[in-house]
């Protein structure tokens, strides 16, 4: 069950099927086009979608709003020390910016940049400073259906390969995605870990996590390892092996807004401050408000409850068990944060360009009001080269959605499943030179 209980409520929109279906035609069959007071269940994103808790919101009422020293920096600082061992700590407003001030001052044009899977921010930051960024997963992570218990663990072989392609000096850095989001919200093993670790000693690469579900992680890594220590404890093993991490509090800070670069590198930290000043602000509050540091340091202390976090992975487990026994093709093994559909496999008869996993998020929303997000050929394809995977990510906002919430959506899903025949594939008609898929506009094919 739930470790907590609901001290404030808010309604949930309902619309009527003709609303959702001129919602759809105007928003150009794109679901980021549909405002969000005709969402019933909004399972877009996990990120700055959780529900802060009293402590948090009681921790705005102490926010000490001084430019610079703020006495809620102090205790963010104290808290992700403890939490990581990192001796600096940067705060920043969300991920995303500790990936583009890390980025900035050390991949170079021509660097290639090694990772499990690169989230797409990631990836679009290494591509801006003219670096490649490379994936390089266990080969299982492409297969819908391998039930490895961790899935977004690195392949050694793989980075070896970059390493005789490229050499030590173009690899400014390699990165660690923990959770895996970009390959199912799977995890990384903390064996695997410590391989990345021995690889980048050896070869005097620093090593960096991608930790935005660094909890989650170390949930899997002790219950699919039979590790006996606390989750803090496990969390620091991680955090141990490396030499810093970016990190979007959106997801396990459990903040609506927020994020970090912690590292150890004294020389980095002068050059990412420098910067920092210029774009997020004073090192000390980094585009944040001192009551947003103080909910993030509560929120960075919440998520290593063991029991918050049986409830969070049983929560997603279980909407995965639901939708697997009404027959939908999901994603195996069930993600940390979300449950993948397998559009392929669900709509078998749409090809891949005619965007079956688009095609599932629009039929999604216009039986339930649920929306999803597509991952796959609407995001990453191109004429020439299309994803492997074709994927509706139903991600699980932290604390905010009931089990009877997520019983409806896998009711929604199995109903649709049983008349999949009906649902038909779509063509562009407008889309934007990068990152299409935010933008795009289609309409259903005759
Ligand atoms: N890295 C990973 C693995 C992410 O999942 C995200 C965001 C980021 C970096 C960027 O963080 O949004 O705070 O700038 N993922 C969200 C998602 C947007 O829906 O998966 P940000």
């Amino acid at each position: 069950m739930e470790p907590f209980k609901i001290k404030a409520v808010e309604s949930i929109p309902f619309s009527t099927r003709s609303e959702r279906e001129s919602a759809l035609r105007e928003a150009g069959y794109n679901l980021f086009n549909i405002p969000a007071r005709l969402i019933t269940i909004d399972l877009l994103t996990d990120s700055g979608t959780s529900a802060m808790s009293d402590r948090q919101w009681a921790g705005l009422m102490v926010g000490d709003e001084s430019y610079a020293g703020s006495r809620n920096y102090f205790r963010f600082e104290d808290t992700v020390r403890r939490i990581t061992g990192y001796k600096h700590v940067i705060p920043m407003h969300q991920g995303r910016v500790a990936e583009n001030l890390l980025f900035s001052n050390c991949v170079r044009p021509g660097d290639h940049v090694p990772n499990n899977i690169h989230f797409d921010t990631t990836r679009a930051n290494i591509e801006h400073n003219g670096g490649k960024a490379v994936d390089c997963v266990i080969a299982e992570a492409y297969d819908p259906l391998a039930e490895v218990p961790f899935k977004g663990n690195m392949d050694l072989a793989k980075l070896d390969r970059v390493l005789s392609e490229v050499g030590r000096h173009k690899i400014p850095l390699v990165l660690l995605t923990i959770t895996n989001n970009s390959g199912g919200g799977q995890p990384v093993s903390l064996e695997n870990a410590q391989q990345v670790s021995e690889w980048c000693r050896k070869n005097d690469i620093p090593f960096f996590y991608d930790a935005c579900r660094f909890a989650e992680n170390a949930f899997f890594a002790k219950t699919r390892s039979n590790l006996g220590s606390s989750i803090p404890q496990i969390v620091r093993q991680f955090f141990d092996l490396a030499d810093g991490c970016t990190m979007s509090a959106k997801k396990d800070g459990l903040v609506n807004m927020g994020g970090f670069l912690a590292l150890n590198d004294g020389e980095m930290k002068d050059k990412v401050t420098n910067m920092l000043i210029l774009i997020e602000g004073f090192p000390t509050y980094g585009g944040l408000a001192g009551r947003d540091l103080e909910a993030m340091a509560q929120g960075l202390e919440e998520v290593l409850d063991e029991r918050y976090l049986e409830h969070r992975i049983g929560q997603v487990r279980d909407f995965g068990e639901a939708l697997c026994s009404g027959g939908v093709p999901v994603l195996l093994p069930i993600g940390g944060h979300a449950v993948y559909l397998d559009a392929r496999r669900f709509l078998p008869h749409i090809p891949q360009d005619q965007f079956p996993a688009q095609a599932l998020t629009c039929a999604l929303y216009l039986e339930g009001g649920i929306r999803g997000v597509e991952i796959g050929g609407l995001m990453f394809g191109t004429d020439a080269n299309w994803p492997a995977l074709e994927l509706v990510r139903l991600a699980v906002p932290r604390r905010v959605y009931t089990r009877s919430h997520l019983e409806y959506v896998a009711k929604v899903a199995s109903t649709l499943y049983q008349r999949r025949d009906s649902i038909g594939g779509l063509r562009i008609t407008f889309e934007a030179q990068v990152l299409r898929h935010f933008t795009a506009r289609l309409e259903p094919l005759p």
